[in-house]
């Protein structure tokens, strides 16, 4: 293996300029990176481009960001269709495209031919652990999962996954990037669906939707409740609607698929409004209007 040392990394390769790449590529030219975001589709860069342009206009108008520094991490970052060309020059990928899997093994394997030999190659996937595309990418132990949390730019959390083959100094690298992203990583040693988060939200979303179901409570008291009485500071139906119901119901099926226990079935609450296309905030309704 010729993998480079946690400190010398440069250049990060970011891959899918949704929700999540986008403010991941963020995260890191304002951490001093030359950030590269990727996407096929260049209405999808200029949309990204855009938002964060906004984003960091919006930082410095509320005092929150100087206006110098996110004008050099604006600078630092750069848009490209051209994944090869942004692949020869990366350090560290992460990979935050569509949840597909074919989609994925097709990004890994031209990553894995365009990269450079020291590069590690991460996925930003919630539902698929990256043992399933590490093999195409040639270098199995350069690969991890890297999963963020919505916000990106916000969620200080970052669950870093090695699979059987994922090496040390792999772990080591990834924890340090996602440290210097102002990042607090965890790790996990092994794939399990959901890993920790997405278990520990699943279950308290389970319990609200059984509640709801029986009528115990509204919605909206339910959602108090976990923000008055445990401090979180969205309900779980407030959560479910801004990360997207489309997303939820996903993953529950693709968690489903995997274990095939009963406690793990799609909600059928969720299906439903999944079905009328009420998606939560990005839709204009879901348990909410807005
Ligand atoms: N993008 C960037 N920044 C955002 C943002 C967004 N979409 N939404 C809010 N922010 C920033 C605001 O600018 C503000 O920054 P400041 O305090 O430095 O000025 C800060 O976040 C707080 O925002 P607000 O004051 O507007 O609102 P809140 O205090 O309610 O915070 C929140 C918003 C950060 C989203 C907070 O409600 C929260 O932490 N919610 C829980 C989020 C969560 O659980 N995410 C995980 C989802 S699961 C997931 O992503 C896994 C995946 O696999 C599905």
């Amino acid at each position: 293996m010729n993998q480079q040392r946690p400190g010398s990394i440069r250049n990060i390769l970011v891959i899918g300029a949704g929700t999540m790449g986008r403010q991941i590529a963020m995260s890191a030219a304002l951490a001093g990176y030359t950030a590269t975001l990727h996407d096929i589709s260049p209405a999808m860069l200029e949309a990204a481009e855009a938002d964060l342009s906004g984003w960091a206009a919006g930082r410095v108008a509320k005092g929150k960001l100087d206006r110098e520094d996110a004008g050099k991490a604006l600078g630092r970052l750069s848009f490209s269709t051209d994944l090869e060309t942004c692949a020869a020059g990366a350090d560290f990928a992460i990979e935050a495209a569509t949840e597909r899997l074919d989609l994925k093994l097709g990004i890994f394997e031209r990553l894995g031919r365009a990269a450079p030999a020291h590069a590690v190659l991460a996925t930003n996937s919630s539902t698929l652990g990256s043992s399933k595309v590490a093999e195409v990418s040639g270098r199995p132990e350069q690969v991890c999962n890297m999963h963020f949390f919505n916000p990106a730019l916000v969620m200080k959390c970052v669950e870093i996954v090695r699979h059987a083959k994922t090496s040390d100094a792999t772990v080591e690298t990834t924890l340090e990037v996602a440290r210097r992203l102002g990042k607090e990583p965890v790790l996990i040693h092994r794939e399990i669906p959901g890993f920790i988060a997405n278990r520990l939200m699943v279950a308290l979303q389970r319990e609200a939707l059984a509640l709801a179901e029986a009528g115990i409570a509204s919605i909206e008291d339910i959602d108090t409740t976990a923000r008055s009485a445990l401090g979180h500071p969205m309900g779980p139906f407030q959560l479910m609607d801004m990360v997207g119901l489309d997303v939820i119901d996903f993953m529950a099926r693709a968690v489903y698929a995997e274990t095939g226990d009963p406690a793990d079935a799609p909600n059928a609450a969720v299906a439903g409004l999944v079905a009328e296309r009420k998606l939560g905030r990005k839709s204009g309704a879901g348990f909410y209007e807005y």
